[in-house]
């Protein structure tokens, strides 16, 4: 039951209202304000009904407002109504203008009064949920760096981030492929004292092992063929900004003791070179392996490890992070919908089971990359499951998230599947792929047709 408190001195009126309205509230009662005051801060009620001749000023109304301003100041959204005797309309008046909801004029009426304390409640429980949709948006703005999301997880992610964003330490960010590790790292730039200077990235497993000690150090003249001058590394670019080490479980062990020794000396040497160049560089690197593992394996050097993961932060998959799933998946469809031109779009609520049910061994790419190609696909306002594109891998769950499916419907949902799966992967070779489906070169035609796949596929060589 809410929680009404009524401060009122004047005693039969006290208990005729506390009876009257013990039904419908749960009545707390003051006699004057240093009775009422205690009262406001342990049950903190939304809603108030104040006289405004308190004692010991009990025929002024300076007591009432000095009152109203206090529970006003405690707490600002209390709808506070005050209720004047005869003739003090300007008062009452007065009262409205310093923030109390309404005013009521004495003899109560009982009936009229609930009426007006009904909607006050109201009012409270809509402004109540208007502030938390609020904050649900702000929480969302407030998420560093354009990072989506407002389950428990994610918001202990931020709050890792804000912690440890401001500090110099090493911050190892780990993660399933496609969860954003790459965001994080950005977000722990942008919001550092360092945001004006560069952000250096480099992908330790995009570039071959010969180059990487260039890439990383650089490399001074006639260092090794083809070096045909001096070339300033990644780390050496790094300096006074941030260096993001991604994919670091993909370093070499040679190039690992070379990292630690930079870590450890914050100077590094070119390849070739004899000179010691300091560089100051925040450290963050990333790396969707299981890295704790393969130090205990000895592919990965323990005391880098340490070195690299002062702070550990762990990314969810995108699976454990419930409602975010649908806050991302519609956050892609408007922003597409409005790249492509095509608004209006929603997913209708099969989708919504299957986005919301599936395992996305690929995180937030993978759910981006198929609310893209739904949008790409379907000219309908309602995003159909059949537009989502889910792989034969998740039939299963597919056909569970189904409601009403029958078997036959169930085997064309998964001979259309692996037909569009086949063609993709022999990419658009029809003879190809009809070896690998096991049917003809026409018997594929004819499932291309039946399925209206063509129609999905760019540069498919439909014979006319
Ligand atoms: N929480 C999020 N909110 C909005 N966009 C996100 C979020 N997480 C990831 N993305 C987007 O998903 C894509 C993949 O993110 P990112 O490259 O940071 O992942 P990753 O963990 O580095 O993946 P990989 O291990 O494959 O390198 C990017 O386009 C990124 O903008
Ligand atoms: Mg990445």
């Amino acid at each position: 039951m809410e929680k009404l408190l009524i401060i009122e001195d004047n005693e039969d009126i006290r208990s005729q209202l506390r009876w009257g309205l013990a039904k419908d509230y749960e009545v707390l009662v003051a006699g004057d304000r240093l009775e009422a005051l205690p009262l406001i801060k342990k049950h903190t009620p939304k809603v108030i009904t104040l006289d405004l001749g308190l004692p010991p000023d009990e025929t002024g109304c300076e007591e009432g407002f000095r009152c109203l301003e206090e529970i006003l100041r405690r707490i600002p959204s209390t709808k506070v109504i005050m209720i004047t005797g005869n003739g003090e309309r300007e008062h009452a008046l007065r009262a409205v203008q310093n923030g109390a909801y309404d005013y009521y004029r004495k003899p109560i009426d009982l009936t009229e009064l609930k009426v007006i304390l009904a909607r006050a409640f109201h009012l409270s429980a809509i402004e109540k949920e208007n502030s938390r949709l609020q904050d649900n948006i702000d929480q969302q703005c407030l998420s560093p760096a354009g990072i989506i999301g407002t389950s428990p997880r994610m918001l202990e992610v931020y709050s890792s981030i804000r912690k440890v964003a401001s500090s110099e330490v090493a911050v190892l960010i780990t993660g399933e492929s496609g969860t954003g590790k790459e965001l994080v790292a950005k977000a722990l730039h942008e919001l550092s004292p360092r945001k004006s200077k560069d952000f250096i990235a480099i992908n330790c497993g995009a570039i071959p092992e010969n180059l990487l000690e260039s890439e990383l150090f650089g490399h001074e003249k006639g260092s090794f063929s083809g070096a045909s001058g001096r070339v300033q590394g990644k780390v050496e670019y790094a300096n006074n900004g941030t260096l993001f080490l991604d994919e670091i479980g993909e370093l070499p062990l040679n190039l690992q003791v070379k990292l630690l020794r930079f870590l450890q000396d914050k100077s590094i040497q070119r390849v070739g070179g004899r000179e010691d160049i300091a560089v100051n560089a925040r450290i963050i690197a990333a790396t969707n392996r299981n890295i704790i593992k393969e130090t205990e394996a000895g592919s990965f050097r323990e005391d880098l490890y340490y070195r690299i993961s002062v702070i550990h932060i762990k990314l969810p998959p995108l699976r454990e992070r419930g409602d975010d799933i649908m806050l991302l998946a519609n956050l892609f469809l408007r922003r597409c919908g409005t790249e492509f031109g095509k608004k209006l779009r929603r997913f209708s609520a099969d989708s919504v089971k299957l986005l919301t049910s599936y395992e996305w061994p690929g995180n937030v790419r993978e759910l981006e990359n198929k609310v893209l190609r739904a949008v790409i696909m379907s000219d309908d306002i309602i995003i159909e499951p059949e537009f989502l594109d889910f792989s034969l891998s998740s039939a299963k769950e597919r056909i569970h998230s189904y409601t009403n499916l029958t078997l036959k419907d169930a085997r064309e949902m998964v001979e259309r599947e692996m037909v569009i799966s086949a063609i993709e992967k022999q990419r658009n070779n029809m003879a190809k792929a009809a070896e690998m489906l096991g049917i003809s070169r026409p018997t594929l035609y004819d499932l291309v047709k039946k399925h209206n796949i063509a129609k999905n596929l760019e540069y498919i060589d439909l014979p006319n």
